[in-house]
């Protein structure tokens, strides 16, 4: 059934831009794990409702879910990308310079959440895409770093569904737990979105 939503959400998704459908290509032949078009668009569109200009993002891969914020944010946009992998930073120059993004990027390279709390803030959207084990250690920042009305946004809260069996494994276990603290967090409040693998969008307040 998820699955036949998920393709049915997918079919109103109107064509990319051709360096998206690049990067989108590259993700598939290279099983890189990116948001897709379905949560590219959210992110969007969340991007929009509340004017976003600062955005940070833990876990940005060869950029693609900063593809789409700048996409939305425009030239007024900053966003601090960070990832451990450095091949991924010329990777994603290479595609918002093809695509003539306007928007300032600042690329970190190393551990994301080392570099996020050396960071300041205020941001308008946090978004937290790395390895699982360490969202636990997201909350705090996020909520340090974030403007009241900003966004914290969590992907993979889902995890193929991996979250509602009753045997579970360590990462699985970490996401559930993260949930967990999450809705408990009287600095946020969250509602779970169920596209792609589940986001959890948190309202700073
Ligand atoms: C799911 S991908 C990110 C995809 C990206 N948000 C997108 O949709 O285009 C996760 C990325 O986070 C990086 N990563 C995972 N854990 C990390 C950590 N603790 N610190 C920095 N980078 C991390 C990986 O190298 C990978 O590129």
């Amino acid at each position: 059934m998820f699955q036949k939503v998920h393709k049915y959400l997918a079919s109103y998704v109107p064509e990319r831009t051709s360096v998206l459908r690049e990067m989108e290509q590259y993700a598939a032949e290279n099983s890189f794990p990116i948001v897709g078009p379905l949560v590219g668009r959210f992110l969007y569109q969340m991007t929009l409702m509340i004017k976003a200009r600062r955005i940070l993002e833990l876990g940005s891969g060869f950029g693609y879910s900063a593809f789409w914020f700048s996409l939305a944010a425009g030239a007024k946009g900053h966003i601090v990308m960070t990832d451990r992998d450095k091949r991924n930073k010329s990777r994603a120059f290479d595609y918002f310079k093809r695509a003539g993004l306007q928007s300032q990027f600042l690329f970190k390279v190393g551990d994301a959440v080392s570099l996020a709390r050396r960071l300041d803030g205020p941001f308008d959207i946090i978004l937290n895409d790395i390895d699982k084990e360490s969202y636990v250690k997201t909350l705090d920042l996020a909520a340090a770093r974030l403007r009241r009305g900003g966004l914290f946004i969590t992907d993979n809260i889902i995890w193929s569904g991996r979250v509602l069996e009753k045997k579970q494994d360590k990462t699985t276990r970490a996401i559930v737990n993260f949930t967990e603290d999450l809705y408990r967090d009287s600095r946020f409040f969250t509602t779970i979105m169920p596209i792609r693998d589940g986001l959890a969008i948190s309202v700073r307040l």
